[in-house]
C-alpha cells in the first residue's frame, strides 16, 4: 500500500492547552443563525486514535475534533510509545499516529481515569504485544459503566485477566484466537474493543450482538483500509479474520452526529436558522423524525441540512433511548432542554445508562417543570425559563443546559467548563458566531 501523503505535520495543538476552568456565561433570548461545519465525531476519533496501535506504519487522520478527549488519548498513546504530530490548517486538524516503537511502559493511570473510551487501548495493546495492564476505566459519571462484555471476549479469545487493586492485566502470551462472541447487549465500547483485538488474532471472530452504531462502522472502515478483513459493516454480527500485519492509512473521521442533534436543538429553541454543513442528518437515525415531530423543520441541502422551528411551534414528544438506531442516549439531555419549552407534555425513558439525568435539577432550577420517576422523566412545556447559576455534570449536560440557556431571560452561568472542551470542538466560539451571548469566564 503507498504511504499516505502526509505534509508539513508538525507539533501544534493550542487547543489542548486551554485551563478548562471557570464557566460559560449566555445571555439568553439570541436568535441562532448561520452556517455550521459539524466537526469530526468524538466517538469516532477516539478508537480510530486507538487503532494506531495496531499497525507499526503510520495512520493519517483528517477531520479530528479539536477537543480535550482527543489532547488526552493523544497523550496516552505518547506514553506508550506511539508518536503523534499534528498539522492545523484553518478549520481542520489532521494527526498522524505512529505505533512503530509501540513499547508494554507506562499506561498513564491518572489520564486512563479520566476517560472511559482509553480502555479500548486494551484490546489493540493485546493483539499487538500479548499484554496489556491498565488502571479500569472512568469516565462521565452517567452510570457504572462497566467493562465486563469487553473482559469475557478476551477471555473468549484466550487471554487471561486477573483483576487487582491496581486495575487489570490482560494476557494473551500466544497470541488472541478467533473466537464467537455474543454480546449480551449491543455495547459500543465492547464492540470496538474486541473487534481491534480480533483484527490480528488467529483465525475468525464473529461478534454477534455488535453495536451497529455509526461510529463502529467507521472504525471498521478505518480498520479494512489498513488491511483488516471484517464483513458485516454496519450489522449486527461483524466478521473478523485475522491477519499478520496492519498496514498504513489514510481516514476522514466520521462527522459528529450528535453534535448535529445539539445544533439542531440549539436552532429550534432559539426560533432560528442554522444551515449545519458536513453532516448527513440520517445518521441521527430515529432522532430524526423524533426532533421533526417535536417541532424541528430540517431540509436537506445536499451537503448537510438548514434547520428552523416548524411554524406549528415545538410540541412534546415520547422519545425512548435506544442503542442505534434508536434514539441516541447522547441526545436525551439536549432533547429534554427542547421539550422545556414545548407545548404540551413530552415523556423521556433513559434506557441506557441508570444516572443520566444529572441535568435535571439544573433545568428545574432555570424554572423547567420535570418530574422524575425512575427511568422517565416527564416534561410539560413552559413559556420562559430563567438564567441562572446551573453546574454540567457530563458532556450532554453541559449542551443541554447551553441549549436552555439560548432560550432563557437573562443570564445562564453554567460552571463544568471541561464537559464543554471534552466533547465540543469550539462551542462558545463557534456558537458565537452564529449569534450567540455567549463567553468563557475564568475562575
Ligand atoms: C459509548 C459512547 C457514549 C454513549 C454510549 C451509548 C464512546 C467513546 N462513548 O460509550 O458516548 O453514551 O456508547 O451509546 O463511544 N455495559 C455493560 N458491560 C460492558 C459494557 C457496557 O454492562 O462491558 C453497559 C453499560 O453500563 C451501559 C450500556 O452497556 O449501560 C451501554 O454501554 P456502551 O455501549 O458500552 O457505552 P460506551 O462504549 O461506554
Amino acid at each position: 500500500m503507498a504511504s499516505p501523503n502526509v505534509v508539513r505535520l508538525r507539533r501544534v495543538a493550542p487547543w489542548w492547552s486551554v485551563p478548562s476552568q471557570g464557566a460559560i456565561v449566555i445571555d439568553g433570548g439570541r436568535r441562532l443563525a448561520g452556517t455550521l461545519a459539524i466537526a469530526g465525531a468524538k466517538n469516532a476519533a477516539l478508537p480510530l486514535m486507538i487503532a494506531s496501535i495496531l499497525s507499526e506504519r503510520p495512520l493519517v487522520l483528517r477531520n479530528l475534533p479539536r477537543i480535550l478527549d482527543v489532547a488526552v488519548l493523544a497523550n496516552i498513546l505518547e506514553g506508550i510509545g506511539v508518536s503523534v504530530e499534528w498539522d492545523e490548517r484553518g478549520d481542520t486538524l489532521t494527526g498522524r499516529f505512529c505505533g512503530r516503537r509501540l513499547g508494554s511502559g507506562a499506561i498513564d493511570g491518572v489520564l486512563v481515569t479520566r476517560m472511559r473510551a482509553s480502555f479500548l487501548v486494551a484490546g489493540a495493546m493485546l493483539a499487538r504485544l500479548g499484554r496489556v495492564a491498565l488502571p479500569l476505566p472512568g469516565g462521565d459519571a452517567i452510570g457504572l459503566r462497566p467493562v465486563d462484555f469487553h473482559l469475557a471476549g478476551f477471555r473468549a479469545m484466550g487471554a487471561t485477566v486477573s483483576l487487582d487493586a491496581g486495575g487489570v492485566t490482560i494476557a494473551a502470551p500466544r497470541g488472541l484466537r478467533g473466537a464467537r462472541i455474543v454480546l449480551p447487549s449491543p455495547s459500543v465500547g465492547a464492540t470496538e474493543n474486541l473487534m481491534l483485538a480480533a483484527t490480528l488474532a488467529r483465525g475468525e471472530t464473529a461478534i454477534v450482538n455488535a453495536a451497529r452504531e455509526p461510529e463502529v462502522g467507521d472504525l471498521a472502515r478505518c480498520l479494512v483500509a489498513m488491511g483488516a478483513q471484517i464483513d458485516g459493516v454496519g450489522t449486527d454480527v461483524l466478521r473478523i479474520t485475522g491477519v499478520a500485519a496492519l498496514d498504513a492509512a489514510n481516514h476522514v473521521v466520521l462527522a459528529d452526529r450528535i453534535e448535529l442533534g445539539t445544533f439542531m436543538c440549539a436552532a429550534a429553541i432559539t426560533d432560528g436558522d442554522l444551515t449545519l454543513t458536513g453532516a448527513d442528518p440520517a445518521l441521527l437515525a430515529a432522532a430524526g423524525p423524533a426532533f421533526a415531530a417535536a417541532g424541528i423543520a430540517a431540509t436537506g441541502t445536499g451537503d448537510g441540512v438548514r434547520v428552523r422551528r416548524a411554524s406549528g411551534g415545538l410540541r412534546g414528544i415520547d422519545v425512548v433511548t435506544q442503542p442505534f438506531p434508536g434514539f441516541a442516549t447522547d441526545l436525551q439531555a439536549q432533547a429534554m432542554a427542547l421539550l422545556c419549552r414545548a407545548e404540551g407534555a413530552g415523556v423521556i425513558t433513559e434506557t441506557l445508562f441508570e444516572s443520566r439525568f444529572r441535568h435535571v435539577p439544573e433545568l428545574q432550577r432555570m424554572g423547567a417543570n420535570i418530574r422524575v420517576v425512575g427511568r422517565n422523566a416527564m416534561i410539560r412545556g413552559v413559556p420562559a425559563l430563567h438564567g441562572t447559576a446551573v453546574e454540567a455534570g457530563d458532556v450532554r449536560a453541559g449542551a443541554a443546559l447551553a441549549i436552555a440557556g439560548f432560550s432563557a431571560a437573562g443570564t445562564t452561568t453554567i460552571a463544568g467548563v471541561e464537559h464543554f472542551d471534552r466533547g465540543y470542538d469550539r462551542f462558545v466560539e463557534r456558537l458565537a458566531r452564529c449569534g450567540a451571548a455567549i463567553r468563557r469566564v475564568a475562575g
